[in-house]
């Protein structure tokens, strides 16, 4: 009450219209991240690293879902085993350096991202985290 009433008196000498000073207590703290909603990646085996030359894909299934492995100058990308524009397998297309062409209607992904190459603001592939570790090339499906 000494720190307000002594706040006070000061403004009332600096403001001829101040009258009293209201202290509010502050909002209930939001979390800054909805933090429920992030999963941590559980990673399980897809291939090894011979299995793939730079330059190769392969659809292989961890978990019961299907994953796209691609081998792109010198390392490994995973992707939903779906076109975005349809959800056909990929398995069958192209990987031409690091554009992968869909095999049903020539959709072309770039390799590293999923994102569409040739219609840029289409969706792209869903990309599925991987984790290579010695020869083993290990998947996340579980947060993609
Ligand atoms: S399903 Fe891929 S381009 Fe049509």
């Amino acid at each position: 009450m000494t720190l307000r009433r002594g706040i006070e008196e000061v403004l009332r000498e600096h403001y001829v219209n101040f009258r009293e000073l209201v202290a509010h207590e502050p909002e209930e703290a939001k979390p800054l991240l909805q933090i429920q909603k992030l999963r941590r990646p559980v990673f399980a085996d897809a291939v090894t690293t011979s299995d793939l030359s730079s330059g190769e894909m392969k659809a292989v299934s961890v978990d019961g879902a299907s994953v796209l492995i691609a081998a792109v100058r010198g390392e490994m990308y995973a992707f939903r085993n779906g076109c975005a524009l349809d959800g056909l397998p990929l398995e069958g297309g192209r990987l031409t350096d690091t554009v992968i062409v869909c095999p049903w209607h020539n959709c072309a992904y770039d390799a590293r991202s999923g994102k569409r190459v040739d219609h840029p603001e289409e969706p792209g592939l869903a990309v599925v985290p991987v984790s290579v570790q010695n020869d083993k090339v290990r998947v996340a499906v579980n947060v993609a």
